[in-house]
């Protein structure tokens, strides 16, 4: 089972230049990824790793990368192709948790998708790919609001799996 997880804004945003605008902003939403992504396997970019201080706990944290990029740190482990890491992983349960490079060459791949979906834009510069016409609703919590920003938890899954 592969799923994603992101949380995007109204034009699927999911960061600027300087990263996620609304982080810190709605820990709601830190607490879900946290309690979803408890069980399985974790696979991010090397963007995405280079934002996190620690690997997540408790989980094997993966981190799609070129092999010259260097020694990543303790608890993280390189993968340096995610096709088939997805493939050979098939079986368990595999979060793609970001970024946008790793969502848009997963995609095709995912059974299902886990969206936080924030009510307005934040003007960001990269985005989730579209992903409607290969995907249904098939659960949705809230709204919920922190900050001043509404937010959903959505699960969508595959419709032609
Ligand atoms: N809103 C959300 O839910 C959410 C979630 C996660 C992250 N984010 C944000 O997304 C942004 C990062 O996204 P991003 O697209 O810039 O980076 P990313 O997807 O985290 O990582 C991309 C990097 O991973 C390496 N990579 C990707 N695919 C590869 C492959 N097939 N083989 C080898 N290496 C590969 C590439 O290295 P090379 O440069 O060598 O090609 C590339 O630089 C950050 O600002 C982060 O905060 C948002």
């Amino acid at each position: 089972m592969i799923r994603l997880i992101a949380a995007v804004d109204s034009e699927l945003g999911l960061a600027d230049d300087h990263g996620i605008p609304w982080q810190g902003k709605i820990p709601l939403d830190a607490k879900y990824f946290n309690d979803e992504t408890t069980e399985g396997i974790i696979v991010m970019g090397f963007r995405t790793y280079q934002e996190f201080d620690k690997p997540l706990h408790g989980r094997e944290n993966y981190v799609v990368t070129r092999p010259d990029s260097g020694e990543l740190r303790p608890e993280f482990t390189g993968v340096d192709d995610l096709s088939a890491f997805l493939e050979g992983h098939a079986l368990d349960l595999v979060w793609v948790i970001g970024g946008a490079g790793l969502f848009a060459q997963s995609l095709d791949q995912a059974d299902e998708l886990y969206i936080t979906q924030l009510d307005r834009g934040f003007h960001c510069t990269k985005f989730f790919p579209y992903f409607r016409d290969a995907f249904e609703l098939v659960s949705q919590l809230g709204p919920h609001v922190e900050s001043g920003i509404s937010f959903l938890f959505q699960v969508w899954r595959r419709t032609n799996p």
